[in-house]
């Protein structure tokens, strides 16, 4: 099944992706393939983010004029498609993960989708990967979604790596709704980040309820 906010029910869901750019053939496969996996249990079955997110990351990435992005959580490579998609033909995108396996996965379609020149892959611990990159101002765009209690760390080690007026997209920050009720450690690190956001005076903060909660932050 592809992932649906749990914000909407599925007509509406189903509305909002009928009224969206539709995914193209290979988006579309690569939607399919994960679903698949997910329904034979190889993969978890809430880790892609939903099709309109990643239309809106698209969107989003073409119309900041965005050149270098940076990912960190590619799983099977949907969002970071979405993402490559939206830069020009000389931007680029790194992607870190820690899973071989899943991101043989994206390979396969950043290649069909003639965007592997485009997306470069570093395996490994992302908070290491990301603390051994120059600390300079080098992304116009970042998306986090990976290990959630690692979301705090992710956003100081970005913030000297961002472009003036550079955004940080931080993906699950609703937590399926759960931030009003947190239930693990995760949830507990995404409130207290959440709250030590919102008056961060490195960021202008929005938390957008798209998907599982969406947070965008612009450095000042
Ligand atoms: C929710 S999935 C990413 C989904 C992806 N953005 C998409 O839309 O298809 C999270 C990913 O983060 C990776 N991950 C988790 N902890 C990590 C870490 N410490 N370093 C690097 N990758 C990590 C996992 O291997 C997994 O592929």
């Amino acid at each position: 099944m592809t992932p649906r906010s749990f914000l909407l029910t599925r007509e509406l869901a189903d509305y909002v992706r009928a009224n969206s750019e539709p995914p193209d053939d290979v988006a579309a496969d690569l939607l399919a393939e994960t679903a698949a996996l997910a329904d034979r249990g190889d993969v978890p079955p809430t880790f892609q983010i939903a099709p309109e997110q990643g239309t809106f990351m698209q969107l989003l990435t073409r119309a900041l004029g965005v050149r270098r992005a940076i990912e960190i959580g590619t799983f099977t490579g949907y969002s970071a498609l979405c993402v490559a998609r939206g830069l020009p033909e000389d931007g680029s995108l790194l992607c870190l993960d820690t899973s071989e396996e899943w991101t043989a996965v994206a390979r396969r379609y950043w290649a069909r989708a003639g965007l592997a020149d485009r997306i470069g892959l570093r395996l490994g611990d992302a908070h290491e990967s990301l603390r051994a990159l120059p600390v300079e101002p080098t992304f116009d765009l970042a998306f986090v979604d990976a290990d959630k209690a690692g979301y705090a760390d992710y956003v100081d080690q970005l913030h000297p790596r961002m472009t003036d007026g550079g955004v940080v997209l931080l993906d699950n920050t609703l937590r399926n709704g759960r931030v009003l009720d947190p239930r693990n450690d995760d949830d507990r690190a995404l409130v207290e980040l959440n709250a030590a956001l919102a008056t961060d005076p490195r960021w202008e903060t929005v938390l957008l309820p798209l998907s599982d909660g969406l947070t965008m932050l612009r450095r000042r």
